[in-house]
C-alpha cells in the first residue's frame, strides 16, 4: 500500500532558505571589519514578513562558529553560533518567535567535513599518536621525487577549486589529509565509530532545542571507497593535474549504513523532517534506499538534475539544454515518486546556483516579472515539499556582466579565476568565456543581499555600513516592500508568489499528493501537465517556456475556468477547450471540469 498520499506537516510544509549573510542585518549590527552582515536577530525581526508570504519553516544556511573560508560550511563548533551571527540565546530566541507564529527552525547539518579550526582536527593534525588522529583521513604520499617533494595519495581535484589536489600536505606530521572541497575543510573519517557518535550528540542538541529538523550538507558524500582509486581523466590533462573523484565519494560503499544507524540512534526518536543534499546521483534504486517511504533514512533529498541541466562534469562549465530537456526531468521524478512510494523536494534556486529567473527564463526588463512567476507556478503545482529560496520571491536576477571579478567573494568562484588567469592567460577567447561562466553560474549569484526596500542599501544594512556583498543595482525597483505593496492589474512577483503557496495549501490533495501526467509531451516549448487529486479533481497546468507567442492544444475536456495567469491578477479570459493562444513566457493554471 503506497503511502504517498498520506498527509504529513513535513510534507505541506513550505520551506523557504535564509542565506543568514545577506538576509537582513539587525540596527547597529556590523561583522569585526565594520562591514554589514546578516544577523540571527535580522532573521528574527522577518519571521512576520516569511509569515505573510507562506512559509511554515525557516532553514537557514550555517550560521554555527565558523572562519567563514567556505561560508560557514566550514564548521569550528557545532554547539555554538558565530559572534558575526549572534549567539546561542538569539537562536532560542529565533526558535521561540518561530514557536508564537506557528513557524519552525531547520538548520544546516554539515558532517561531511569539519572546518580545519574545529578542535577535533587541531588535536588529530597534532601528532600521528593523537587519539583524534583517525577521526579525519590521512595518508602517506603516493611517492616523493628526487628533491623530496611529496605527490599527493591519488588525483583527486578539489570540487571547489579543480586546480588543486583534494589532499592537503601537512609538514609536521609528513601525511595528506583529505579536503574533497578545500584545504579548510578536512574530510571526517565515518568510518570511525567515535565520529559517528558525536554526529548523534551534535544531532540530538539541536532537536532537543526545538529545531524542527536538518537540512544534510553533502550527506551522500560521508562513506569514500577505502582504495582510493585513481580517477579518470575527464579534465584536459594538459591543464589540469587533478581530475575530479566524485564517483569514488557519492553514495560510498557504506553510505547507506550509516544513514541507517543516524535513523536507529537519533531520527527515529524525533517527528523531524530531513532533506538530504545529495549530488551526482542519478539512479532511481538507489535514490529510493534514502527516500522510499520504508527506507528509514531521510523524507527527502535534493535530486540535482534540473540545476544541472547545464552542467558537463565540472560545475563552472556551460552545456546546451532545451526545454524538451526540462520537462522529462521534472516529469521524470514525479512520477518515480508517486510510483515508488518515495518523496519529492521541490526547487529551482539554492545558495549553490545562479538565479533561476536569469538561468530558464529571460530575465531583460520585460520579461523578468513573467518569467519569474511562470517559475513560480510550475513549482507551487508540483507534488513533493516545496522551498523558497531567499530573493526567489521577488525575482532577483543574476549580477550583470559589468561586474568587476572582483565584486564576487565566494572561494568557488575566486579559485576558479584564479585558474582561468593562469590556465588561460594567453587565451583571450578562453578568458572571456570564463567572465561569460561566472556571469551565468557563479554561487554569488545567489549571495547577494537581500533587497527589502528603497532605503539606503536595500534596507539589509544600516545606511552608514558597507554591505559585506555588492547588492544588486537594481534594488530601487526591485524590493520586496514594492512588491508586497504593489497595486496594478497584474501581481508583482511576490504577491504571485504568495497567491500559489495559499491555493497549493488550500488543495494540498491535488498540488503536494495528486497524481501527475505530462500532457503534449512532444511540445517543444510549452510544459503541460494535470495534477488530480485523490478524490478525482484535477487542474491543468500551462508554461510556456519561450520568448514566443504558442499555440497549444488543450488536451483534456473542458477548462471550467482558467483560475490564474502570470499576466493578470485573478482569473484569466482564455480559451477553455481546443486551441490555446500563450503569450510570451506565459503560464496558467486552469481547473478541468469533471
Ligand atoms: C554543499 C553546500 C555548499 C558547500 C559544500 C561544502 O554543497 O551547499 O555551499 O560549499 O557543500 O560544504
Amino acid at each position: 500500500m503506497s503511502t504517498y498520499n498520506t498527509p504529513k506537516w513535513w510534507k505541506e510544509s513550505v520551506i523557504y532558505q535564509i542565506y543568514p549573510s545577506s538576509f537582513q542585518a539587525h540596527p547597529g549590527a556590523k561583522n569585526e571589519q565594520g562591514v554589514g552582515w546578516g544577523t540571527v536577530k535580522g532573521i528574527t525581526s522577518r519571521l512576520d514578513y516569511l509569515k505573510s508570504l507562506g512559509v511554515d519553516i525557516v532553514w537557514t544556511s550555517p550560521i554555527y562558529k565558523s572562519p567563514q573560508a567556505d561560508m560557514g560550511y566550514d564548521i569550528a563548533d557545532y554547539k555554538d553560533i558565530d559572534p558575526i551571527y549572534g549567539s546561542v540565546a538569539d537562536v532560542d530566541e529565533l526558535i521561540a518567535e518561530c514557536k508564537k507564529r506557528d513557524m519552525r527552525l531547520m538548520m544546516d547539518l554539515v558532517v561531511n567535513h569539519t572546518s580545519n579550526m574545529h578542535q577535533w582536527f587541531l588535536d588529530s593534525r597534532s601528532s600521528k599518536s593523537n587519539p583524534k588522529r583517525d577521526w579525519y583521513i590521512w595518508k602517506d604520499p603516493k611517492s616523493r621525487n628526487e628533491a623530496g617533494t611529496p605527490e599527493p595519495p591519488n588525483n583527486w581535484a578539489q570540487i571547489l577549486g579543480e586546480a588543486n589536489s583534494a589532499w592537503t600536505y601537512d609538514t609536521e606530521t609528513g601525511q595528506y589529509y583529505l579536503s574533497v572541497f578545500t584545504p579548510d575543510q578536512p574530510d571526517l573519517n565515518w568510518e570511525n565509530p567515535e565520529v559517528r557518535e558525536a554526529v548523534w550528540d551534535v544531532m540530538s542538541f539541536w532537536l532537543d532545542k526545538g529545531v524542527a529538523g536538518f537540512r544534510m550538507d553533502v550527506i551522500n558524500m560521508i562513506s569514500k571507497v577505502p582504495t582510493y582509486p585513481e580517477a579518470p581523466i575527464v579534465l584536459d590533462p594538459a591543464t589540469h593535474k587533478y581530475q575530479p573523484g566524485t564517483q569514488f565519494f557519492v553514495n560510498g560503499p557504506k553510505m547507506h549504513d550509516y544513514m541507517h544507524e543516524m535513523y536507529e540512534k537519533v531520527l527515529s526518536k524525533y517527528d523531524t523532517i530531513t532533506v538530504g543534499e545529495m549530488p551526482g546521483v542519478d539512479s532511481e534504486d538507489e535514490i529510493l534506499r534514502t527516500v522510499g517511504a520504508n527506507a528509514k533514512e531521510l523524507n527527502m533529498i535534493f535530486i540535482f538534475a534540473l540545476v544541472d541541466i547545464d552542467k558537463p562534469n565540472v560545475r563552472m562549465a556551460l552545456k546546451d539544454w532545451d526545454v524538451k530537456e526540462l520537462k522529462s526531468i521534472v516529469s521524470r521524478w514525479q512520477n518515480v515518486m508517486i510510483e515508488r512510494d518515495g518523496w519529492n523536494s521541490v526547487f529551482i534556486e539554492n545558495h549553490d546556483n545562479p538565479r533561476s529567473v536569469s538561468r530558464y527564463t529571460d530575465d531583460s526588463d520585460e520579461w523578468r516579472d513573467k518569467g519569474a512567476k511562470l517559475l513560480s507556478l510550475m513549482q507551487t503545482t508540483l507534488g513533493g515539499t516545496i522551498f523558497v529560496y531567499q530573493g526567489e520571491e521577488i525575482g532577483i536576477k543574476n549580477a550583470p556582466m559589468e561586474w568587476d571579478p572582483r565584486e564576487y567573494k565566494d572561494i568557488e568562484t575566486i579559485n576558479y579565476w584564479n585558474k582561468c588567469q593562469t590556465i588561460y592567460k594567453d587565451d583571450p577567447e578562453k578568458l572571456k568565456l570564463g567572465r561569460k561562466i561566472i556571469q551565468m553560474k557563479a554561487r554569488d549569484h545567489a549571495r547577494t543581499p537581500m533587497q527589502w526596500s528603497s532605503a539606503p542599501n536595500a534596507g539589509f544594512c544600516d545606511a552608514d555600513t558597507k554591505p559585506w556583498m555588492r547588492i544588486m543595482d537594481d534594488w530601487k525597483t526591485v524590493n520586496a516592500e514594492a512588491q508586497v505593496k504593489y497595486e496594478g492589474d497584474e501581481l508583482s512577483t511576490w504577491q504571485f508568489w504568495q497567491r500559489g503557496l495559499k491555493d497549493r495549501k488550500e488543495h494540498a490533495d491535488v498540488f503536494v499528493y495528486g497524481g501527475f501526467e505530462e500532457v503534449n509531451k512532444d511540445d517543444e516549448n510549452v510544459f503541460g501537465y494535470v495534477r488530480t487529486s485523490k478524490e478525482g479533481e484535477k487542474w491543468l497546468v500551462v508554461l510556456n517556456f519561450s520568448g514566443k507567442e504558442q499555440k497549444w492544444m488543450i488536451p483534456t475536456k473542458e477548462v471550467e475556468f482558467w483560475a490564474c495567469s502570470n499576466y493578470t491578477k485573478g482569473r484569466a479570459d482564455k480559451a477553455k477547450s481546443g486551441e490555446l493562444v500563450l503569450k510570451p513566457w506565459e503560464g496558467a493554471l486552469g481547473k478541468v471540469s469533471g
